[in-house]
């Protein structure tokens, strides 16, 4: 059968992404052809958080290098493209609106059908490309974790349209968390990495810390969540120990707690679901915190004891953070929601 070929656009925050992506309808995964992202990061270094107007200008320099450059890579003319996709919220308006007028530019002069995406539920869709690692599709039904910057939520799919949205964060969000406890040592944004390699210098760790941290709401019976609490205590802990532990010791101790909090709610959750939904035969996990390796190892750990041992899945670092790739791959299992430009616009919610 056909396999159609689709040009994903992703530029909802400070990303500016173009893949190109293949599937036939036989096939349970999505391959990349190519896929190419340019950030605007570093400009927002100096004033220690995106600033949407900068972003926004910054997509309207980058987006259409980086689709041509997909083009170019992936060795596709626009004869060969079926789709366009591309990203029409959550995000920044006004760094959507560039992808979003982009596709609908394309679409119009290139005579193409366009499918928009929602950026949260795409996010999962990056354990549904074909890479080195991942050959098998994950299997329904299955829990869906997006742990990023701006969510954490956990979803029950039960095939691509059957999406149960079964709890998250009730404040901040795990990256965010991550974030903004890293802002309080010194490091500036994405903390999350930072937070993740400090708690691998394993010999400046003071086990007294230990379990120091709450896992705010982990004893309730939803699956609801909060990372803002944990946020305030590990800030108190902090100035609490300022004077007293040597200041790397204190940061790489704190690190490692702060991460085994965060691994701890989301097993605990984790392990709620399965308890509720024995059936579950995948656990996949997206979003920019699914690159953590202690996250990976705790579940990975849960779920090899559990019972029916569901298969986890995580996408490569590359496909955790913001790509087009994942965008690409969500249209490519969503071909029916196919419309004109005319009909394609922002969607925040
Ligand atoms: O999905 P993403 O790229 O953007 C959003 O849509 O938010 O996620 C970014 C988040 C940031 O909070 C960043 O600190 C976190 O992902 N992050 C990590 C790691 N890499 C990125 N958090 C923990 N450990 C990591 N290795
Ligand atoms: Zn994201």
């Amino acid at each position: 059968m056909k396999s159609s070929t689709i040009l994903a656009i992703e530029s909802s925050c400070d990303e500016t992404a173009c893949a190109i992506v293949q599937k036939s309808p036989d096939d349970g995964l999505a391959k990349v052809i190519s896929s190419i992202t340019a950030t605007s990061l570093a400009k927002h270094k100096a004033t220690k958080g995106i600033v949407p107007e900068v972003a926004a200008r910054e997509q309207l320099k980058c987006v259409l290098p980086v689709i041509e450059e997909a083009l170019k890579a992936a060795q596709v003319t626009k004869e060969d493209i079926d789709a366009i996709a591309v990203t029409t919220g959550p995000g920044l308006v006004g760094s959507l609106l560039v992808g979003i007028e982009t596709a609908r530019a394309l679409a119009m002069a290139w005579d193409l059908p366009i499918i928009s995406v929602n950026h949260i539920q795409a996010h999962p869709y990056a354990n549904f490309v074909e890479t080195e690692e991942n050959q098998n599709a994950p299997q329904f039904p299955l829990l869906s974790w997006v742990i990023s910057g701006g969510h954490t939520d956990l979803y029950l799919m039960n095939s691509h349209e059957d999406i149960q949205h079964l709890g998250g964060t009730v404040d901040d969000a795990a990256g965010e968390c991550f974030d903004k406890c890293a802002r309080l040592l010194g490091f500036d944004y994405p903390g999350g990495p930072f937070i993740e390699k400090l708690s691998l210098e394993i010999d400046k760790n003071d086990p007294q810390f230990k379990g120091k941290l709450p896992r705010p709401l982990i004893h309730e019976k939803t699956f609801s969540m909060s990372f803002s609490g944990l946020k305030t205590a590990f800030l108190r802990l902090f100035k609490e120990n300022q004077t007293t532990t040597d200041s790397e010791t204190l940061k790489v101790s704190l690190a490692t707690e702060l991460q085994e909090a965060v691994s701890d709610i989301i097993w605990k959750r984790t392990q709620q679901a399965l308890e509720q939904h024995s059936n579950v035969k995948s656990v996949i996990v997206s979003g920019g915190v699914a690159a953590n390796k202690r996250i990976r190892e705790k579940l990975a750990e849960g779920l090899a004891q559990a019972e029916n041992s569901p298969k986890l899945y995580f996408p490569p670092l590359s496909l955790c953070t913001d790509n087009a790739a994942m965008i690409g791959a969500y249209a490519s299992f969503h071909l029916d929601k196919q419309t004109s430009w005319e009909n394609v616009g922002l969607k925040l919610r």
